[in-house]
């Protein structure tokens, strides 16, 4: 997957992942590759497979288990929110799925591969938003990082470039360094680098935590738009209870410590979601209540 310096490899970075079609640019922040891989998925494979997941960080201190085991599949072009209580394993979780960690047990897939290092179909966006961008780097050329390892015509990224920053709502902005923005700006300009990137998996960690209300309905919206177009797939890592309801297809929810998943809810509200009108549906309150009462009484 492509890291948030656009480098590729295992650079426990953040940034875009990289999708498989033709390219090769990996990173684990937040970019993507084209959606046509998206076609690639095998068939009846499921796009991640997460099977009896254990994760112990071995510390000076001794060991800290932090995942008892996790088991839980993402179809193709679905988007899954994880939820669960601060401390839960959430992020690592991620790191493990986008191979920045290893695993202890169990084993997780993508395309039926096992994921021993960042695959180059993923993009990550870290929950440390700071610490993913080139501070030396103007934000286009940060948005560019990993686009450099795509076989692209210097028109295509360019304009990708362009899209994806408008998108964000960073039009105007390009020229500017990144601590010469808000940390709201600095996070969608991480999320602009893995929507330009187009990963056949796009996994981002409270992408939308340091955001005003309105950019972070923008946003959710951007998400489902570019699954649609693209045919992504996308794990989201929130807090945001509501976020999860509105978003997601289905909600793993994380409890107990080490973790385990306490519970998987479909969410099969029509397409597309509108802010307005899919909030204020019944079954969303039903489910935002039980999706709340989980994690309360998980944590
Ligand atoms: N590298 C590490 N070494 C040892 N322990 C770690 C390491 N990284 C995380 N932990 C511990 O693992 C547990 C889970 O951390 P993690 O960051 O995955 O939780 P989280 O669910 O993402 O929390 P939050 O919602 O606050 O972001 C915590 O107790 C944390 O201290
Ligand atoms: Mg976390």
């Amino acid at each position: 997957m492509t890291t948030p310096n656009g480098t590729t490899g295992n650079t426990p970075t953040s940034t875009t992942g990289t999708s498989t079609t033709s390219n090769t640019s990996t990173s684990t922040g937040t970019t993507g590759t084209t959606g046509t891989t998206a076609a690639a998925a095998v068939a009846g494979t499921p796009r991640l497979s997460v099977q009896g997941l254990q994760k112990i960080y071995d510390t000076k201190k001794g060991e800290v288990p932090v995942i008892a085991d996790l088991t839980f599949d993402v179809q193709a072009g679905e988007v899954v929110c994880i939820v669960g209580p601060s401390g839960i394993g959430k992020t690592t979780l991620l790191k493990c799925l986008t191979g920045l960690q290893s695993i202890t047990a169990g084993v997780a897939l993508i395309d039926g591969k096992p994921i021993e290092g960042p695959p180059e179909e993923m993009a990550l966006v870290f929950q440390e938003y700071t610490r993913s961008l080139m501070p030396w780097l103007t934000v286009t050329k940060n948005v560019r990082l990993p686009l450099k390892h795509l076989r692209l015509s210097q028109a295509e990224r360019e304009e990708r470039i362009s899209s994806a920053l408008q998108a964000v709502g960073l039009a105007g902005a390009e020229q500017k360094y990144p601590w010469q923005l808000s940390g709201g700006m600095q996070q969608r300009v991480a999320i602009a680098r893995a929507i330009a990137y187009r990963p056949e998996v796009l996994v981002m960690d409270e992408p939308f935590a340091s955001v005003d209300a309105q950019t972070r309905f923008e946003l959710e919206d951007l998400c489902l738009q570019i699954r649609d177009q693209f045919g992504m797939t996308i794990v989201i890592v929130t807090h945001d209870i509501d976020e999860a309801v509105y978003l997601s297809d289905r909600v793993v929810v994380l409890g107990e410590r080490p973790a385990r998943v306490t519970r998987i809810l479909d969410i099969d509200f029509d397409s597309p979601r509108d802010q307005i009108t899919t909030r204020s549906l019944p079954g969303f309150a039903e489910l935002r209540t039980e999706v709340f009462e989980l994690i309360r009484k998980a944590g």
